[in-house]
């Protein structure tokens, strides 16, 4: 997840100064999407240019770069029309360096320039079809294929408009993306657009807007001009017809107005309330002052016009959204942080699985002698979660290793071994040590992390982002959901040529497209959880126990009430219990028993049986409409039924948010859990 900013001032006198002020404040606002690498780009004071400074790491650093780069009296002098954009990255191609910061450009003299927050899945094709073009790229980025596709078709269109190349380019683009362009040859004017990520504009006006309603404009500019040979050369690139602009609105015209272009509203709420939500595909313009919008083709339920609707938030809960701590933000993420885990990889139309980042390395980890998982916390519980689907579908053995007590042992590695590196921050110390113990020892290194450029990331022979977002929280959430899926896409790929296990693959890849909207489920049952939250707040200990699938939800779900709410808890492996834990067992012990209907449910039942008979009163985690399991205690919670192998991922949300509501219950800082670090990077 990336933040994006623009900022057009027109008849609005602003040094440029101010407006790189604007700019980097809209960055700070927008941080928490993303901090590896930021930068901004501007007019410059020389005629007609456009000045980029980018930098590696947070916006503060820009900030420095930017007061000794645009030092001069020339910064000071009023603009009254300007364009600025400003980007703050969260690496998902290419590691956060300069070259790779945004905003992105077109060619050596900054011709057109692109902030981008998404993923452009097909951006390799649209990279292969440029370089045949001459096109030399500087970047490791998806996003640079942007600005140089706009120049491409700039140059084989002279007639069209910024907006109407811009309007092409998102036709050729696969994935998500939010853009916004900036160009020397359109000075004044800005183009943005998004699919799939976030994008607003906020409109600032001295007086009270005309309209509350912008138009929705299809095909041609009435400015543009319009040449019949234009029309054939479009045929002859496939350029897509353009319709006749059909509307009974007429476009924003304001004089003296400022926009904000921005990924969410936290960036604009300081300057003005008075914002539009574009839609997917819209492509938002403005020139000489006037901002209208367009979409290249008009759907039957489309609105003639996009609303003009009024924010109602304050400032210091956007940056949250709506949420009091980043921690329960990204609880509520997963739904779309599943999705972009999978976007560009798992095709369910033609129920195949695509990863990038190791596919050329596949044929050498199927002649492995075995598979090796290695994490620490919650990163070695995805390994715990998806360990048995592994064994099934690779048929290889599979160790699951605390990176810590991998290394106090001396493991023995051996060259045909594959050893899987599961981080979150790509820092986390025991687990780069332990990687570079392996590597030593001639093992293939695969980094699973959710930070490119990291070190683990950097130092693995392959790998595969999990695509979460930054994660703030300290206790780690939307990442072990990531990860569990990113190694269950592992599987798939794994297994893509075993004829006898592609109706299982099915079943699985089915579950995967279901899984967004049963995340969506379960975390309607918040409040319910709430009130098991008032319950168990007071107690010393929670024992959680399960098996099979779930067991890996237990320890994580143990270790999420240990780390936030200070009390102790345990995850327990119900088979286990009879050797020992149910001396624990009485009237007044806290028990979570997660008893699901899969191939362990009757062992499962026998250890609720044991837990019951001995007055104990579990609380339970059974499947929707499970009358049977609900019948062995008073206190239940239902979740959506799914395939065996992915319950985890939908029985690890309600223990989520039970620490997180015992958490507030005890007063404890949810985001910043006492004595706890976001990456361990410390032996
Ligand atoms: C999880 O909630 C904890 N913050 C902690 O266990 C964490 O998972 C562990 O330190 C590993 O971090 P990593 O994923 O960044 O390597």
């Amino acid at each position: 997840m990336c933040g994006i900013f623009a900022y057009l001032n027109y008849l609005t006198p602003k040094s440029r100064h101010e407006v790189l002020d604007l700019l980097l404040n809209g960055l700070k606002r927008l941080e928490y999407r993303g901090y590896d690498s930021t930068g901004v780009a501007i007019d410059s004071p020389q005629a007609n240019d456009i000045v980029m400074v980018k930098r590696c790491g947070k916006v503060k650093v820009l900030e420095d770069a930017i007061a000794e780069h645009f030092s001069g009296k020339e910064y000071d002098e009023p603009v009254m029309t300007h364009v600025g954009i400003a980007h703050t990255r969260w690496a998902t191609h290419g590691v956060p360096c300069e070259t790779n910061s945004h905003p992105q450009r077109s060619d050596d003299e900054n011709s057109f320039v692109v902030v981008h927050n998404g993923i452009v899945t097909n951006y390799k094709d649209v990279k292969t079809f440029l370089e045949k073009r001459g096109y030399i790229f500087e970047s490791d980025t998806d996003t640079e294929v942007i600005a140089k596709l706009v120049h491409h078709l700039w140059k084989k269109h002279p007639g069209y408009s910024f907006r109407e190349l811009v309007e092409q380019v998102i036709q050729q683009l696969e994935g998500a993306f939010a853009i916004a362009i900036k160009s020397k040859h359109f000075p004044g004017e800005c183009v943005a657009s998004r699919r799939g990520s976030p994008l607003l504009v906020g409109i600032k006006t001295k007086t009270r807007l005309s309209t509350d309603h912008i138009p929705i404009l299809y095909g041609k500019d009435e400015k543009s001009p319009q040449t019949c040979e234009k029309d054939t050369e479009a045929q002859k690139t496939k350029v897509l017809p353009r319709t006749e602009s059909t509307s009974e609105f007429m476009p924003l015209e304001e004089k003296e107005v400022e926009y904000f272009f921005a990924s969410d509203a936290s960036a604009v709420i300081e300057h003005t309330n008075r914002v539009i939500y574009l839609e997917d595909d819209d492509v938002a313009a403005v020139r000489d002052g006037t901002l209208s919008i367009h979409r290249l083709k008009k759907c039957l339920d489309d609105p003639h016009a996009r609303e003009i609707t009024t924010l109602k938030m304050e400032i210091q809960q956007i940056m949250k959204g709506n949420y009091d701590y980043f921690m329960l933000k990204e609880i509520f993420e997963q739904p779309e942080s599943v999705v972009n885990t999978m976007r560009g990889r798992v095709r369910f139309d033609s129920k195949s699985v695509v990863l990038g980042g190791i596919k050329d390395f596949i044929p050498e980890i199927k002649r492995c002698r075995r598979l090796m998982l290695i994490g620490c916390g919650t990163s070695y519980h995805s390994a715990v979660a998806t360990r048995q689907l592994l064994e099934e579908l690779t048929e290889l053995p599979v160790m699951v290793e605390l990176a810590s007590d991998f290394l106090d042992r001396n493991t023995p590695i051996f060259r045909d071994d594959v050893c899987f590196f599961i981080s979150q921050s790509g820092e986390t110390a025991d687990s780069l040590m332990a990687l570079r113990y392996c590597k030593q020892r001639g093992a293939l290194i695969v980094g699973i992390t959710n930070t490119v450029g990291s070190s683990i990331c950097r130092e693995s022979h392959c790998g595969v982002h999990i695509n979460a977002g930054p994660e703030i929280g300290v206790a780690s959430t939307k990442a072990y959901t990531s990860q569990f899926i990113s190694l269950v896409m592992f599987a798939l790929v794994m297994s893509e040529d075993r004829l006898s296990l592609q109706q299982r693959r099915l079943e699985i890849i089915q579950a995967l497209y279901e899984l967004p909207d049963r995340i969506r489920q379960v975390l309607k049952l918040d409040s319910q959880v709430q009130e098991l939250a008032k319950d168990l707040f007071q107690h010393k200990s929670l024992l959680i126990m399960g098996r099979g699938y779930n067991f890996a939800t237990c320890l994580e779900g143990a270790l999420k009430v240990k780390e936030l709410t200070y009390m102790h808890s345990e995850g327990i492996m119900a088979g286990e219990l009879k050797h020992g834990p149910l001396a624990l067992i009485d009237d007044r012990m806290p028990v979570m028993m997660i008893v699901l209907r899969d191939p362990v449910y009757i062992k499962c039942i026998n250890a609720l049986q044991q837990v019951t008979s001995r007055k104990g009163c579990p609380i339970i985690i059974c499947e929707e409409g499970d009358e049977e399991t609900k019948s062995y205690s008073s206190r239940s919670l239902e979740i959506p039924r799914t395939v065996d192998c992915l319950q985890g991922i939908l029985t690890v949300i309600p223990m989520q948010l039970l620490s997180y509501h015992i958490a507030v219950l005890r007063g404890c800082d949810v985001d910043c859990p006492r004595n706890l670090a976001k990456s361990v990077t410390v032996e």
